[in-house]
């Protein structure tokens, strides 16, 4: 697929959007995802490393909303225009990060430059919450600025084309939001790899393999250890990627990761599951604290909590996990089956270490066409 808007394209919406005013608002909504195989390290325009494959979730997401009006004859075209509102409040700093992302786009998305651009964002979880939001944010505006396009020049008919694109486009913006277009699929994969069919290094896609009952509405609550901003961001952490004298085996693991990954969600295997999920964790850590410089993202409550969901994992012979991103913040992972179990234990053991007592209940969506 050609990502680019065409030049039949351009030149048919050129001379349409000229000629009479067009205006409408599209809405969508993204959920966040939790990678069980990391994404860390990448090359070139936001290309992957290594394939990464992530849970989707239900409960965090964003909505975002994108009013659209076509500019006047006299106005410039080779700009974008854009006003940002971030939690019914006009956010100046968020505004100027989505501007640069549009005028990135601009070259091989010339509609942006035809319309003013108002949007409206918002998340379904609380912000001081240290959850990453920009996964979920870049794929709500990725799928608006799809919409706009359809609208505007009657492209994106195809239904896969449409996300593929979307997905493409988030990833421009942030790569885990490449994962976050598809709000109904539990399981998504981005970067290519021979162990699953059409992947692409451009764009995720629904991960199209077999999957064990287990994994099901696999529940996912977030511990919330620290509601601080990340002490590297992760584009300053991909970049350490570059000298790390372990990037080579661990792009290698990745794979290797996946493909015990892949089998133990077909056999419903959550010994193996844990094992993946674990190291892929522990690794991501390690890797930052063998930086240069290096980066300690766990706080100690962090470890304490790792420790007691291992124990309870061994002393009630129940498949529960956890898996961390680039922070201290804990997912602990578990079937549906065992949620009873595990949300008390949850509320009696863990929360105790989480800040102010915090945690979100999350959940895979249970399986739906797009
Ligand atoms: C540890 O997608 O936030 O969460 O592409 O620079 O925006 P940028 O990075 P980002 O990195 C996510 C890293 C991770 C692992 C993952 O989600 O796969």
């Amino acid at each position: 697929m050609n990502f680019s808007v065409t030049d039949n394209d351009f030149f048919k919406e050129t001379s349409l959007l000229s000629k009479e005013e067009k205006k409408g608002t599209v809405i969508h909504k993204s959920p966040s995802n939790i990678a069980l195989i990391k994404y860390w390290g990448k090359h070139g325009v936001q290309l992957p490393n290594n394939p990464s494959l992530s849970f989707t979730l239900t409960n965090a997401f964003t909505e975002t909303k994108l009013h659209y009006q076509t500019k006047a004859e006299n106005e410039s075209k080779s700009e974008i225009s854009l006003e940002f509102w971030f939690e019914n409040k006009k956010n100046e700093k968020f505004e100027q990060k989505i501007h640069k992302f549009l005028e990135s786009l601009l070259p091989t998305q010339p509609f942006l430059g035809f319309v003013h651009l108002k949007i409206y964002s918002q998340n379904s979880f609380p912000h001081s919450a240290g959850i990453a939001s920009s996964a979920s944010s870049m794929a709500t505006l990725a799928l608006c600025l799809c919409d706009l396009e359809k609208q505007l020049l009657n492209t994106l008919e195809n239904k896969e084309e449409f996300y593929q694109k979307a997905s493409y486009l988030a990833r421009l913006g942030s790569g885990s939001a490449a994962r976050s277009v598809y709000s109904n699929i539990p399981i998504t994969t981005w970067g290519q790899t021979n162990a699953i069919e059409n992947t692409s290094d451009l764009y995720a896609s629904p991960y199209s393999l077999p999957i064990h009952d287990i994994f099901q509405n696999y529940q996912d609550t977030i511990l919330i250890v620290s509601a601080e901003e990340k002490s590297v961001s992760s584009r300053a952490g991909h970049a350490l990627m570059e000298t790390n004298p372990f990037a080579q085996t661990r792009y290698e693991l990745a794979h290797s990761n996946l493909q015990k990954l892949i089998t133990a969600l077909e056999k419903g295997d959550t010994k193996t599951f844990i094992e993946v999920v674990e190291n892929e964790a522990f690794v991501l850590h390690a890797l930052m604290m063998c930086s240069s410089p290096p980066f300690i993202l766990m706080e100690t409550g962090t470890l304490t909590i790792i420790k007691k969901i291992q124990k309870f994992r061994k002393d009630n012979n129940i498949p529960i996990c956890f898996t961390l991103d680039a922070g201290a913040n804990v997912h602990v992972l578990y079937p549906n089956k065992y949620k009873n179990e595990c949300l008390d234990f949850i509320e009696r053991k863990l929360k105790p270490f989480c800040f102010e007592g915090k945690y979100l209940k999350d959940q895979l969506p249970v399986n739906s066409n797009q």
